[in-house]
This record gives C-alpha cells, sequence and structure tokens, in this order.
C-alpha cells in the first residue's frame, strides 16, 4: 500500500456510491468522549474569562494576554477556546440531545483527543494529562517530565493529538483516515490560535517516531498520535522547578462501543505514513514559482469580534441562505487573508494547498471559477460563468455548496509533499488543508458569515473540472461560505 493507492481506493464517484450497501448502526456508534477510568481527575477553574483580542488580529499573528495565576486558570482558558463543549442540538422528533464543541469535525464524530504534558506549571503537578471536554477537566495519567523526553528541551506545556480512527470509519468507513486527518488540522489551529491569544506562541511537530510517541503518551492501542505541538511565551503561569519522580497511572480507556468493525485499508495507510525511528526533516526543497493573477484583491477588513466570542459561537452551516445576499469584495479578501500566514511546523517547509474558488455572489466579482495567488493577494481567472449547480454537484450533490456566497476546492500537491516527506507528506497536505478549514471558519464568524468544512466530493471530477495535472495536485477538501439557514436544532 502506498498513499496513492489509498488515495484512490478511496475516490468517490458515481459508481463507488452505487456499491455501497453502508448502513449506519446506531446500536455500535462509538462513544465521542475517551475517558480514562481509574486515574486522579483535576478541576480546571470554571468560566475562564473570554480573550479579548480581536479575532482577525490572533489570525494576522497579534499575541494576546492573560491574567492566569496559576496552571489551572491558564489550562482552562486554553482548553475552553480551543476544545470543549461550546452548544448541543436537539432533534426534534426523538428529543435526542448531542453535544456540538469549539473545533469542528466531520460528522461531529471527534476522532481528535488532547493529550498534554506539563513542566512547571504554578500549582500543577508536573505530569501527563488527557482533557476530558465532557466535564472541562483533566484526567491525570502520570507525574514527572514527560514534555522533555518529546520535545529535547523541557517545553511547560507540549500536546500530542491523536487520531481515533474508528470514530470516524464507523460513519465513512475506508475514506474516513482522510476526514481523522483533516480533523487534526482544525484541532491543530483551534490550539495554536487559542494560546496565542493568551499570550503564547506554538510550534508542531509532525515527523516523529509514531511508536515511541504513543509509548510515551501512554497511548491506548486505538490512539494514533499524529501531531506534537509544543507552547511557549511569557504569559504561561510557571514557578521554580524542583525535581519530580515519575509516577505513572496510565488508567483505563473507556470501552467506545461493543464491537469495532476492521478496516484494513485504514490501517495500512495508517503503518505506511508511520516513521518507524527518529526521523530528521529532510532539507528544503526548491520553492515552486509562484504565479499571478490579473485581479488584485483589496485591503481586508478589521471587525472588533473578540477572539473568545467568535471561537464559542462558530458553527458549521447546514445549509446557506440561496438568493441575492452576496459578500463584500474586501470581506472575500479578509478570507483570504486569513489562510495566508506562515504555519509553525516542522513539515510546513513549503505551502503544500492551493485554493480555487467558485464564486458565486461576491460584490465586484463576476461569477466563475479563480485560483488564489496569496504571494501578490491576487485572483486568477480559471473559468467564467455561473458555478452554483456545479459546485454542489461535484461535492456530492449536496446544495450548501451552490447556496454558499462561494466555495472553494483546495487542492493538495501530494506530489512535492512525497517527494520531500515520503508517504508521511500524505499526512501534512491534509494538516495544512485542516488548518486553512479553521482559520476560514473563525474569519468567516468574525465577519458575520458562517461556514461549512465538506470531505464529501467527487475527487476525479473536481480534478477534471478543474484541468488539474498531477503536478497542478488534486483536490483534498472542499469549503463553502455564506449566510446560513437557521438550524431549529441548535441549543445555546
Ligand atoms: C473535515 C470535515 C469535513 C466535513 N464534511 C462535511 C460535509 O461533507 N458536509 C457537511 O454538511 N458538513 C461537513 N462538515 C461539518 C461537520 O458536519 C460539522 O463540523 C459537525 O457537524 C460539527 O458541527 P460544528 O462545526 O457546528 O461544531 C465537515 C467538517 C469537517 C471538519
Amino acid at each position: 500500500m502506498t498513499w496513492r493507492e489509498y488515495h484512490d481506493l478511496t475516490k468517490h464517484s458515481a459508481e463507488s456510491l452505487r456499491r455501497t450497501q453502508h448502513y449506519l448502526d446506531w446500536t455500535n456508534m462509538p462513544n465521542p468522549f475517551r475517558h480514562y477510568e481509574g486515574v486522579p481527575i483535576l478541576d480546571l477553574s470554571a468560566d475562564p474569562p473570554a480573550p479579548q483580542m480581536s479575532a482577525l488580529e490572533v489570525l494576522e499573528g497579534k499575541t494576546g494576554n492573560t491574567l492566569a495565576r496559576n496552571g489551572a486558570e491558564f489550562l482552562s482558558q486554553l482548553m475552553f477556546y480551543s476544545a470543549s463543549i461550546s452548544a448541543s442540538k436537539r432533534v426534534p422528533s426523538t428529543g435526542y440531545t448531542y453535544t456540538l464543541r469549539v473545533n469542528p469535525s466531520s460528522g461531529n464524530l471527534h476522532p481528535t483527543e488532547f493529550h498534554f504534558s506539563t513542566h512547571g506549571l504554578v500549582d500543577w503537578s508536573d505530569g501527563l494529562y488527557h482533557y476530558r471536554p465532557s466535564s472541562h477537566m483533566a484526567e491525570q495519567r502520570a507525574i514527572g517530565d514527560f514534555g522533555g523526553k518529546l520535545v529535547g528541551t523541557s517545553a511547560p506545556l507540549v500536546f500530542v493529538l491523536t487520531s481515533i480512527a474508528w470514530r470516524e470509519a464507523w460513519k465513512y468507513r475506508h475514506r474516513a483516515y482522510r476526514y481523522c486527518l483533516h480533523d487534526i488540522g482544525h484541532a491543530w489551529q483551534a490550539l495554536t490560535l487559542a494560546a496565542r491569544s493568551i499570550g503564547c506562541e506554538s510550534f508542531a511537530l509532525g515527523h516523529f517516531s509514531d511508536d515511541r510517541v504513543a509509548e510515551w503518551g501512554l497511548l491506548s492501542q486505538d490512539e494514533w498520535p499524529m501531531l506534537i505541538v509544543g507552547l511557549h511565551g511569557p504569559s504561561i503561569p510557571v514557578r521554580v522547578l524542583d525535581p519530580v519522580e515519575t509516577i505513572l497511572f496510565g488508567g483505563q480507556p473507556n470501552r467506545l462501543s461493543e464491537e469495532q468493525v476492521p478496516y484494513p485499508l485504514i490501517e495500512a495507510v495508517h503503518a505506511v505514513t508511520k516513521l518507524t525511528m527518529e526521523a530528521t526533516i529532510p532539507p528544503l526543497g526548491q520553492p515552486k514559482e509562484s504565479g499571478r493573477g490579473d485581479i488584485s484583491l483589496p485591503p481586508h477588513l478589521s471587525t472588533s469580534r473578540n477572539f473568545g466570542d467568535v471561537v464559542r459561537t462558530r458553527r458549521s452551516a447546514l445549509d446557506f441562505k440561496g438568493g441575492d445576499a452576496s459578500i463584500s469584495f474586501p470581506q472575500l479578501a479578509t478570507l483570504l487573508s486569513s489562510t495566508k500566514e506562515a504555519l509553525f511546523a516542522d513539515f510546513a517547509t513549503a505551502r503544500f494547498v492551493h485554493l480555487y474558488l467558485y464564486v458565486h455572489r461576491v460584490e465586484g466579482l463576476a461569477p466563475g471559477v479563480y485560483r488564489y495567488w496569496p504571494e501578490h493577494a491576487e485572483l486568477e481567472k480559471i473559468k467564467e460563468g455561473d458555478q452554483r449547480l456545479v459546485a454542489a454537484a461535484l461535492s456530492l450533490g449536496q446544495d450548501l455548496a451552490g447556496n454558499a456566497c462561494l466555495a472553494f476546492s483546495m487542492i493538495g500537491d501530494f506530489q512535492s509533499a512525497a517527494r520531500s516527506y515520503g508517504d508521511r507528506g500524505y499526512r501534512y497536505v491534509h494538516f495544512e488543508a485542516g488548518a486553512i478549514g479553521q482559520r476560514m471558519y473563525l474569519a468567516s464568524e468574525a465577519l458575520g458569515l458562517r461556514a461549512t468544512g465538506i470531505g464529501a466530493f467527487f475527487d476525479e471530477e473536481v480534478n477534471r473540472y478543474l484541468c488539474l495535472s498531477p503536478e497542478l495536485g488534486q483536490v483534498v477538501y472542499h469549503f463553502a461560505i455564506g449566510y446560513p439557514v437557521p438550524d431549529p436544532r441548535l441549543e445555546a
């Protein structure tokens, strides 16, 4: 198995949909919450204050501040604005209620888990923890200095984001690995931007030995480490360090469902994208030459909506209002500019994801398909004319991609990623797409719009429609932005 075989085998087509006999076995739906039982559970402070910096400024790279006095206050604020429960929905016909979180997730199935090690936080034991979003608490899985083992130096806070692929595969079967990777990209930016809003910077590592990190993190067999994120900065409340003795609790992972159905393609692609020993990042390849467009984007906008409110009210639109309402050209420029900032990660030596836009209703811009060239803030016209039917049809017939004001195909340059990082590069292209998606979710919300990530599309039809040669890349993620229709199921 190679990344390419997995990718080809999990493409949607009219034929693949016809062949699918899958039905959802609700009695075996995996629990979206992992708990490690039998370990100390530590409270995080109640009602953490909302980070006040404007969300758009955080997206541009400005750093906020926090007045957290100790570890519990700091961690509470960080997790509340990156990974906690932020709303619920109630199905009127059945009364069934389920929760939604600050970070989005394909099918709301939440394959991502947040583990972290702390070192030297005030009034907080150094150790290894797992975040429990269902009660906004931390499960203490070990005492000791674990971050140092992982990132070489003893950083005050080091996260390991893991995926439980079965949670996604229950619904999306073999294609689910792609969504797990997208979700990691979303979670990474949710964490990084929340950290920045309270005064710290982060750096992500994707190029690590999987088995060593799994062992370090005392991870259950069904959790796969995907990304390490180290945080640093003066706002983290730290104390003078005393040496601590290591004590392992580990804890018993809860069982997520009666039966775990095997998905051999997922196991296989995960295995080929693993690194089995310490790996160093290969030297930089030659950056691809940037292109130019003939349409310059206007300056971007600023809004005062604060980061805390934006992330807690972010939601995916179920569908968008069609009709005449458009977004302005400066709003579009702001959305695009939110994706531009360099991503701080060992694998982000080049950008592998490019944006193609299906413009339906943007004032001052004719409907059509455009390619975004970030270096010069320009758009290149690729096709003219109404794209509403096409965008919806390509997105597996989902109306929202046609009813939005604009939709996107994110195009992943898998070949360049594979040249730089081998099969591991497959993960990085998806992380980048998820990261761009997360940034556009927040920029949309800050501008009074709403967004939806779209993982389901007819792969080859998109590649053909956009006339993509393999050197240009393949579609990796779809996205839509506009004015949402109200969702009657949503509760605060
Ligand atoms: C990677 C990814 C793929 C998604 N794909 C779709 C999709 O194809 N269609 C759709 O309507 N929503 C899609 N969504 C939106 C999720 O359904 C949504 O995030 C989830 O229900 C949680 O809701 P929230 O975003 O409001 O928290 C996707 C989200 C992500 C992160």
